[in-house]
């Protein structure tokens, strides 16, 4: 058992020799209590406070997440607190606009749309250690034996990397997940097989059936999911894996497990099933990184699928990573919130500049409702919708119920956001033969001509997505267009679009969200103009649609500079609650 002085002094070499080549990466440790912790900070990452950012940019989203400055990727930790919070946890670099140097940020929310940056949440123990994905719970019953006085305990479950290996640790929180205490005797979980630098991002849910804590993580190399069991989230039993399912690419990684309600065919609620998601990088089908998943049955130590389907979550590029929320039950629509972003280009992507400061990178999709549904020929679906979008409409800007063969156009330059979200039903179609014309839709620039557009051909049940007429971003991989096909069902008689354009990332839902996709873009001047076409219709058809101006969330609390200063009454910006990112000592 090292002695705090020592510890300290070790670092201290490590962090001065280790760094040596790399100013951005010069650090000093910072002692925070004397007796008891010792908080290992790189020198321009402050603890106690969140950094801050300009969200004034005409690239940053307004209803989106995204950090105040450095770069983002997989979102971590999800889970909702007694208080109905909504805390999202995510693989941050503070240090450089490039993947590298992983911390977890942390920003919380009511409503999903509107949040608030909190400090940084987990620190890494030292120079050559990343903290990884993972996932966090509340310990009411005190599984855990952290919480003697509490039933509101926080526990995070993740990946350290280091060159040699990836091990699972924990760390606990007295309150409500703002900071966080090492658990003194990590690592819960060390890898075995042959591949020891490749075992990460645990997720874990709690099956009660069997009482039992449930955790799924990648050993992605080897193309498994480990499914391990803990009545206490400190020891682990391997159950089963589940094994080269879907497709491959050369990584699984990001394994989620969630049990989400069936909806039948009448709409109602008929029974539950599990989903499992797994992301796949690089080698996704269309380049880089997706999302797949398996809906199947759970059984407390195996996961089966229900047939020997593929099924992807999105039909574009940008949709990674997804993680549920914990803490919503299982016969409740569950939530995902995903990295909108691909590995091919995330790292390049004109959002920031090569200091830190200038910029940001990546954005989190909106949060995702997802229940299942059986559709015809597809099979069991995950429908993925944005969740009560309504609560961040800040206006109506059109409303037609009975548009036909017509077009909505729109200047929304006076929309503070430059967001909308958008709805076009075609209603009073009586059958196959009553499936014509086309819906398509565009955002452009009255400035500049760049535009994003897209559309569906009613007979085909093609939908598309194109974003190649925007000129701020060129990059081989970032592929301009994209298309998926839907089925017709006839009980619905309907065929439905809804969208959200959020300055420089779009998410487009079919049906409902029996299809949807992310995908980011690039213009170099604002898109400000809506044109939504509709022609062709069958003669009983007609086409509703209604357009909302969203609200800037994240304008709404910037100061006449734009900047977003975030939760800082917590601390003064060097040294704080002894517990932040602390190592603590016994
Ligand atoms: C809920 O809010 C109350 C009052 O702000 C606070 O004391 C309590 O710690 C919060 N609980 C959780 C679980 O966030
Ligand atoms: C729980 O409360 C007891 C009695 O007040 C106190 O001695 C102990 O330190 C508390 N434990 C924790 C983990 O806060
Ligand atoms: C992982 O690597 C670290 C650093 O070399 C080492 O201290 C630790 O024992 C290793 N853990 C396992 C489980 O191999
Ligand atoms: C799962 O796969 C890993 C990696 O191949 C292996 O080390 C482990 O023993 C397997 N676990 C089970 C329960 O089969
Ligand atoms: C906590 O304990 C109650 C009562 O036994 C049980 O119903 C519930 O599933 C437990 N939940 C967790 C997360 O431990
Ligand atoms: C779960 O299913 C597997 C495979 O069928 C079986 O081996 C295992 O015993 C089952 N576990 C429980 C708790 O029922
Ligand atoms: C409109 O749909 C009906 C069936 O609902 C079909 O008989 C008719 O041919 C369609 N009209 C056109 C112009 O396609
Ligand atoms: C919608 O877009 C598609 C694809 O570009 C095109 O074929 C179709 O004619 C367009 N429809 C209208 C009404 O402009
Ligand atoms: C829409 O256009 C189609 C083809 O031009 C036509 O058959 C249909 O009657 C029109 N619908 C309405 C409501 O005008
Ligand atoms: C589109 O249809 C959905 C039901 O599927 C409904 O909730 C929504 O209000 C409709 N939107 C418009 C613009 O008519
Ligand atoms: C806004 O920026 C100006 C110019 O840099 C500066 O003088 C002013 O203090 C800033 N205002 C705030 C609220 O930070
Ligand atoms: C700010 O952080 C403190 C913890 O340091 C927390 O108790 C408080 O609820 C946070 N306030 C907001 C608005 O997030």
């Amino acid at each position: 058992m090292p002695s705090y002085l020592s510890l300290v002094t070790a670092l201290s070499f490590l962090l001065v020799f280790g760094n040596a080549q790399d100013p951005a990466l010069q650090a000093t440790p910072i002692a925070t209590n004397t007796a008891i912790s010792t908080t290992y900070s790189q020198s321009n990452v402050p603890t106690g406070t969140p950094l801050p950012g300009n969200y004034d940019d005409p690239l940053r989203p307004q209803v989106h997440f995204s950090p105040p400055r450095g770069f983002m990727n997989d979102p971590n930790g999800m889970f909702v607190d007694g208080n109905g919070t909504y805390h999202l946890y995510y693989q941050y670099n503070p240090t450089a606009n490039v993947a590298g140097n992983q911390h977890w940020g942390h920003a919380t929310s009511d409503d999903l749309y509107t949040w608030t940056n909190q400090p940084i949440a987990i620190f890494p123990g030292g120079p050559t250690e990343g903290v990884f994905s993972g996932s966090a719970v509340v310990d009411v019953n005190n599984t855990s034996g952290f919480f003697p006085n509490q039933t509101d305990g926080v526990v995070a479950i993740y990946t350290i990397n280091v060159p040699e290996n990836q091990t699972q640790h924990i760390a606990y929180s007295y309150d409500n997940g703002f900071s966080f205490i090492k658990y003194e005797k990590n690592p819960v979980i060390s890898p075995g097989g042959t591949n020891p630098t490749q075992f990460r991002d645990p997720k874990v849910i709690y099956y009660a059936p069997t009482k039992s804590w449930i955790m799924v993580v990648a050993y992605p190399i080897d193309f498994q999911v480990g499914i391990f069991s803990s009545p206490n989230l400190i020891d682990w039993t391997p159950e089963s894996n589940f094994t080269h399912h879907g497709l491959t690419g050369l990584q699984y990684e990001c394994p989620n497990l969630a049990e989400m309600p069936v909806e039948g065919g009448s709409g109602q609620i008929n029974e539950s099933l599990y989903v499992l998601l797994i992301s796949v990088n690089p080698g996704a089908p269309l380049g880089g990184s997706i999302t797949e998943y398996f809906v199947g049955q759970f059984n407390g130590t195996y996961f089966e699928t229900l047939d020997s389907t593929t099924r992807l979550t999105d039909f574009a590029k940008d949709h990674y990573a997804g993680q549920f929320f914990y803490g919503i039950p299982g016969s409740e629509d569950q939530i995902t919130i995903n990295w909108a972003s691909n590995w091919q280009y995330t790292n390049v992507v004109p959002t920031a500049g090569d200091v830190l400061g200038d910029g940001f990178r990546s954005v989190m999709t909106v949060p995702r409702g997802h229940y299942l549904k059986d559709l015809p020929r597809f099979g069991m679906s995950l429908i993925s919708y944005p969740r009560d979008i309504m609560s961040i409409v800040e206006s109506e800007l059109a409303m037609n119920h009975s548009l036909g063969n017509g077009t909505v156009f729109l200047d929304y330059s006076n929309v503070q956001s430059g967001a909308l979200y958008f709805e076009a039903n075609i209603t009073g179609l009586t059958g196959p033969e009553s499936l014509d014309g086309t819906l398509n839709f565009t955002f452009s620039s009255s400035v500049s001509g760049e535009s994003i557009s897209g559309g569906t051909f009613l007979s085909s049940g093609d939908v598309w997505l194109d974003r190649g007429h925007t000129d701020g971003f060129s990059n081989p991989y970032f592929t301009d267009k994209f298309s998926a096909t839907g089925l017709y069902n006839e009980a619905v008689g309907a065929w439905k679009v809804s969208g959200i354009v959020d300055r420089s990332v779009i998410e487009l839902f079919l049906n409902g969200g029996e299809k949807s996709a992310t995908s980011v873009f690039f213009p170099t001047q604002p898109l400000n103009i809506m044109m939504l076409k509709v022609s062709g219709l069958n003669a009983t058809a007609t086409a509703s649609v209604g357009v909302w101006a969203l609200k800037a969330a994240w304008l709404d609390q910037a100061d006449v500079n734009g900047t977003v200063v975030g939760n800082v009454t917590g601390g003064n910006g060097t040294t704080n609650a002894p517990t932040l990112g602390a190592v603590r000592l016994f």
